[in-house]
């Protein structure tokens, strides 16, 4: 369960931007996205600001409902929610091969769940890349709690033009954050940059996977309202990201999606039929009581106007989660582990 309380969640609603603008940002957001009219051309054109707006209205809620660490994870019978966050992180960290003392980055860090567990797992030094200004004041506070803040930190920039020399890092890796990248080519050339040769780059991207109809009209609705429930430009296909990783120079390891195979749905968390007392929040009644706690602050003006749309797009968001997982059409758990050659001609 998550530390955050409802007045965490009130006073976090819209980031760092003026609590009165938080309803014209609804209304800007929700206009890049299919069933308000926008399209993909003009996401990917305005990414920054569509992805900026959407971690500013949303972070108060992941942290209220899901906690430190912003992502899913492959999940055993037995095993908890929490407990199979920390082991899908642990996960990366071995096959990053990461050792105290290793430089490593991680893409699109969220308020820093992942990073503060890394380290902690790994003794290696973690810097945390991210382009909210709001996500990374969160993440030097919790980083300062949990007693990581000599060995790790934060920058923010884009993770299509990172500040970072050619060749920094020991290893790399991105949790559910690349998917935000415009161009994938893009964004793993960035990081193929910054990696020194002979190192690590390992991830779990967002994607649709061979399932998808792109001419089925349910799997496009679905699509569409994963994108707007979690600001996308677009969501590619598993075997586009690979073909963009050989692009950008990288030798691809191996590759597979954890969400063919998990015991226990990925999408368990969210699915409306399923109740956890542990997880209680992202359950529907959990889902149904923040709704009207949020109805109830933004009506005494706790919370800034627009935030009950907020949680509107995130619930149809968990919806086409759900049916995206459930339809196998949609995984956010497709990992791969790629190797910069130690020479270009390797
Ligand atoms: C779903 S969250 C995942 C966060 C984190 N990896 C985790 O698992 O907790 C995606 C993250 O990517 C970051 N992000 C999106 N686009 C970015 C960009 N262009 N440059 C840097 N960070 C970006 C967001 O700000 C957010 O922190």
């Amino acid at each position: 369960m998550s530390k955050a309380g409802a007045m965490d969640l009130a006073t976090g609603l819209g980031g760092k931007m003026d609590k009165s603008d938080v309803l014209s940002a609804v209304d800007k957001y929700e206009k890049y996205h299919v069933c308000y009219g926008g399209d993909e051309e003009e996401r990917r054109a305005n990414y920054s600001d569509m992805v900026n707006k959407y971690y500013d209205l949303a972070t108060s809620f992941y942290e209220f409902g899901w906690g430190e660490s912003f992502h899913f994870a492959h999940r055993w019978k037995g095993e908890s929610l929490r407990e199979s966050i920390k082991r899908h992180e642990h996960f990366l960290a071995l096959q990053l091969g990461l050792k105290p003392g290793h430089k490593v980055l991680d893409v699109g860090c969220g308020i820093g769940g992942p990073l503060r567990e890394i380290a902690r797992f790994s003794s290696a030094s973690v810097t945390g890349l991210n382009n909210n200004e709001y996500q990374i004041t969160r993440g030097k506070e919790l980083n300062r709690i949990a007693g990581v803040d000599k060995t790790c930190g934060f920058v923010k920039a884009d993770f299509m033009k990172m500040p970072f020399s050619d060749n920094t890092f020991d290893a790399v890796y991105a949790i559910e954050a690349t998917c935000h990248a415009p161009d994938a080519y893009g964004c793993y050339k960035e990081i193929y940059r910054v990696l020194k040769p002979g190192q690590y780059f390992a991830a779990y991207e967002w994607c649709m996977t061979d399932s998808f109809d792109p001419n089925n009209e349910t799997h496009q609705k679905i699509k569409a309202e994963i994108e707007i429930g979690d600001g996308l430009p677009d969501i590619r296909l598993t075997g586009q990201c690979i073909e963009a990783l050989k692009q950008a120079g990288f030798e691809v390891i191996w590759e597979k999606d954890f969400a063919a195979e998990a015991p226990v749905p990925w999408y368990l968390p969210l699915d409306k039929t399923h109740f956890s007392l542990s997880s209680f929040r992202l359950t529907a009644i959990g889902r149904l009581i923040t709704k009207n706690m949020v109805k109830a602050l933004e009506y005494v003006g706790l919370a800034p106007k627009g935030s009950l749309r907020v949680q509107d797009f995130l619930e149809k968001a968990a919806e086409g989660l759900v049916e995206g997982g459930r339809k196998d059409i949609f995984t956010p758990m497709y990992f791969f582990l790629a190797r910069k050659p130690l020479s270009e001609n390797q």
